[in-house]
């Protein structure tokens, strides 16, 4: 088929650099425009880009005139890598001229008709597109926070087999997680910083709503309470998460680490240009994961799980996940792949 024409908007920030990397030979997608601020707009990529990836600036965006939001964007699909104010105002806009947006920003994620998708986990909730709103022409979809990225992803098998009642959650967020204003400004080197802005708050509402269920035009919220404490620490990119898992009396450690084993993604899911055949690795090394040396698994998409330990009812465990792929750029692209798959442009 030819290639599909997106336009990234906030395609100089962390994220968006890495989903214009990602995009790079992508199999059903093509880089028609990019976005910036009136910072950026009018400069060449290159110039107006801090290419913090490994690698350079892929040659075909390289010397694309960067535009700014009031452009009059004529791609079919839109993928969203801006702040959750500018969101809030932009996307329905772009939703109501007839395009499709998968957005990254928190602004809608727990709009109760836009879905807030981890494909691999809930990629039924797509349905609810159904009954968004009747000024859309297009459509709306959400990923997660970076952190629930992982938290949902591991919590998802075992939602299939037992009830969680209570998840401890403690994170340590890599820099990358604030965005490249954000890493500039933070006195991160020798220090922990042991608060994020609003990062507790989506890490206890969001994943209710992933691992929820649909009935009729929304979803019923899974009844789990989590308790999270937010750290920022001084590595590069990867999220790691200490997690206290408590539910049924017969969820064991040795069980869950087999329900983590044993997860299979739908076929279709799994077969989309951004899906990983076993989105979940499971660690039995006591000194793994570790985000310097596991992040990248899978292009990036591969949640880690290890340090499996605790005792009937009660699970402990570290997981892994890379904030700016699955947890942004990765899950943002997945999302698009699966709108077009169920409904083809
Ligand atoms: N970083 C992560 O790990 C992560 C993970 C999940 C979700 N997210 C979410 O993804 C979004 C982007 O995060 P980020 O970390 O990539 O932020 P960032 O590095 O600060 O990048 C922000 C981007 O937005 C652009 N921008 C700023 N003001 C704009 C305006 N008025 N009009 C148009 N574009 C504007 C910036 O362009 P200029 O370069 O021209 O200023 C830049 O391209 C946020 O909603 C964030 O919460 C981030």
């Amino acid at each position: 088929m030819s290639r599909i024409p997106v336009a990234v908007v906030g395609a100089t920030g962390a994220v968006g650099q890495a989903l214009v990397a990602a995009l790079h030979g992508h199999p059903w997608f093509t880089v028609e425009a990019l976005v910036a601020s009136e910072r950026s707009a009018g400069l060449k990529y290159r110039d107006a880009v801090r290419w913090v990836l490994p690698g350079s600036v892929p040659p075909e965006v390289a010397d694309r005139t960067i535009l700014d939001v009031t452009a009059d964007l004529q791609t079919p699909i839109i993928l969203s890598c801006i702040d959750a104010g500018l969101a809030r105002e932009l996307e329905p806009q772009w939703a109501q001229r007839g395009h499709r947006v998968f957005s990254n920003a928190s602004a809608f994620r727990l709009h109760p008709t836009v879905p807030l998708l981890i494909p691999e986990v809930n990629a039924d909730h797509y349905a609810l597109v159904q009954y968004r709103d009747s000024a859309w022409k297009g459509l709306i979809v959400t990923n997660p926070n970076c952190c629930v990225a992982g938290l949902a992803m591991a919590l998802g098998p075992l939602t299939k087999r037992w009830s969680l009642e209570r998840v401890y959650v403690t994170t340590f967020q890599a820099v990358s997680g604030a965005g490249l204003q954000g890493l500039a400004a933070l006195p991160i080197a020798d220090n922990v910083i042991p608060w994020i802005a609003g990062e507790e708050e989506k890490l206890q509402k969001e994943p209710p709503k992933i691992l929820g269920w649909l009935q009729g035009a929304r979803v019923v919220e899974y009844p789990v309470e989590i308790i999270p404490s937010c750290y920022r620490v001084p590595v590069r990119h990867g999220h790691t998460l200490a997690l206290v898992i408590e539910g049924d009396a017969d969820m064991t450690p040795e069980r869950a680490a087999e329900a983590w084993r044993d997860f299979r993604p739908p076929d279709w899911v799994r077969q989309l240009p951004s899906g990983v055949g076993q989105p979940i690795r499971v660690w039995t090394e006591v000194d793994r994961p570790q985000p310097a040396l596991d992040r990248d698994e899978g292009q990036g998409m591969v949640v880690h799980v290890g340090r499996i330990r605790g005792q009937a009812g009660r699970v402990l465990c570290t997981v892994l996940v890379h904030n700016l792929i699955r947890g942004a750029a990765g899950a943002v692209l997945l999302n698009a792949e699966l709108s077009v798959s169920l409904n083809p442009l």
